[in-house]
């Protein structure tokens, strides 16, 4: 009766994180979501709590007691800018979790707590061999997932080097590395009893490897990345799950491990790259032919009077906003603009790129924080249908995103990138500090285009004052 409510409450656990997952993919309903999801999860630890024969119940309740203190903390004093490096943070610690507990097993098989698995080892069948390979991918994968994942924590906090870091056939070190982890995995089932040494040299060069393996990535590739480590520490906690025979271990791995990949083919496939590019350190280099456009490169400036009127006299203005309004924390006053503005009549939306800023759903997070309504976030397949119809475009510190080389020019190394066609409104305004390139480093025709202006100036000034020009008309 017991392990039948245990495996009930493990059931709606597990339809609770499903339905988290699907309310999450809105931002209208991602806080229920998320707390679906955290609901699921309290109901999956206190009724593991139940398990006949559970140890180390003191231990355990005194472990969850920590992590939530220090989770609370965190999550009440992390910046929003600062939230992919808490992602993979705890992300290392599930990923160290998984390594630790593949340890204490064996352990427990060499050092006599786990007898049955140690007579098992002295004449294996295929329960073994079973067991055996969930231990060692929680442990390798495990172990790849924490230090890669602190590496990915370290270039985005600025405690590692942000750029790609290269050593000479570095690729052929990482390689060789992983045939020889997997060389002593085999080794390993067969070498039996007696050889508990291999299980922690394996577990070192996992640890190696996850640093290797993260070094030549560029910093800002850093999300891609830490998605995919997601999905890594997925699988270990399914694999884990498999260890203790928890079905809801197993399939909170394996939601968080197919989540985890497809955000990471998702994120690439938003920036026209290769997850190979990605994890190879290289930006895409386009066809590899050099660029036979030809760009005037005279570019045209606004005032504020100017742009405060073509705004205020505007029927239809779209805002997209970029990596710069993040930086320079411009959301407030970006509401604020589109308050005036709407107090004028002019309709006003935002156009949002699946990978404008540095993260997923950047745009999303930074603007919900200043209280913009959900229901003027478009995405960007819907408003390039209404740009023909948009009077004003005010591209705020966004460059890549709005760049029409992606379209038209087969050697750019964006080429594919769907874009947010900015160039086909009537007016172009665009609040930079710089003529200096995005993300990809490159040149962006949309900035010489005759139909554009530059406003410079830091986002967060420019339209603060922009505000004050709107408000003194
Ligand atoms: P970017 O192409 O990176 O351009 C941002 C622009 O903002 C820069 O040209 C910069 O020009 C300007 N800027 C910086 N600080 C500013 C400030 N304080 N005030 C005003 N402007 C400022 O940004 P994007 O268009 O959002 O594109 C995102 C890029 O990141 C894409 O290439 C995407 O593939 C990549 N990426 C995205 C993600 C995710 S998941 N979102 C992950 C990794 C990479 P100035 O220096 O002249 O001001």
């Amino acid at each position: 009766m017991l392990s039948q409510l245990i495996d009930i409450s493990y059931l709606v656990a597990v339809v609770l994180f499903v339905l988290g997952i699907k309310y999450m993919g809105h931002p209208d309903s991602a806080r229920k979501g998320n707390l679906m999801a955290a609901g699921g999860m309290a109901l999956a630890v206190l009724a593991t709590f139940f398990t006949p024969g559970l140890n180390n119940i003191g231990l355990s309740i005194a472990g969850i007691a920590i992590g939530s203190v220090v989770g609370w903390l965190m999550s009440n004093r992390i910046k929003m800018t600062d939230m992919p490096q808490m992602v993979s943070f705890f992300n290392g610690m599930g990923g160290a979790a998984a390594a630790l507990i593949a340890i204490a097993e064996v352990y427990g098989i060499y050092h006599g707590s786990d007898i049955g698995m140690a007579t098992l080892m002295l004449n294996p069948n295929s329960t073994f061999y079973f067991y055996f390979a969930a231990l060692l991918v929680s442990l390798v994968v495990g172990g790849v997932s924490f230090t890669g994942s602190i590496i990915a924590m370290g270039k985005l906090q600025g405690f590692v080097s942000g750029k790609s870091v290269r050593w000479p056939m570095q690729k052929l070190t990482n390689n060789g590395l992983l045939v020889v982890i997997a060389a002593l995995s085999v080794l390993f089932f067969f070498l039996g009893e007696g050889n508990e040494m291999v299980i922690y040299i394996i577990l070192a060069l996992s640890l190696l490897f996850g640093v290797l393996f993260v070094m030549p990535i560029g910093g800002a590739d850093m999300p891609v990345v830490i998605s995919l480590l997601n999905s890594f520490t997925g699988l270990t906690a399914a694999t884990t799950g498999l260890l203790f025979d928890n079905k809801v271990m197993l399939m909170g791995g394996v939601l968080v491990g197919s989540a985890g990949f497809l955000l990471t083919v998702l994120m690439c496939k938003a920036m026209n790259r290769s997850l190979t590019a990605v994890l190879l350190g290289a930006f895409n280099s386009g066809t590899g032919a050099a660029s036979d456009r030809e760009i005037d490169t005279t570019y045209r400036e606004i005032n504020l009077s100017d742009a405060s009127i073509l705004l205020a006299y505007a029927r239809k203005v779209v805002i997209i906003p970029g990596y710069g309004l993040a930086v320079a924390q411009a959301q407030h006053v970006v509401h604020e603009l589109e308050k005036l503005l709407e107090a004028k009549g002019v309709e006003v939306k935002y156009g949002i790129h699946p990978v404008a800023g540095r993260m997923p759903g950047h745009m999303n997070v930074l603007l919900a924080e200043s209280d913009v309504s959900y229901d003027k976030l478009i995405e960007m397949e819907k408003i390039n249908d209404e740009f023909p119809q948009t009077d004003v475009v005010v591209v705020i510190g966004a460059n890549d995103v709005v760049n029409p080389a992606a379209e038209l020019d087969p050697a750019s190394p964006i080429y594919g990138m769907p874009i947010l066609q900015a160039d086909r409104a009537q007016n172009i305004i665009v609040i930079k500090r710089s003529m200096s390139a995005g993300y990809a480093g490159i040149e962006n025709e949309l900035f010489y285009n005759p139909k554009t202006r530059m406003l410079f100036g830091d986002a967060k000034s420019a339209l603060s004052s922009l505000v004050e020009a709107v408000k003194a008309l």
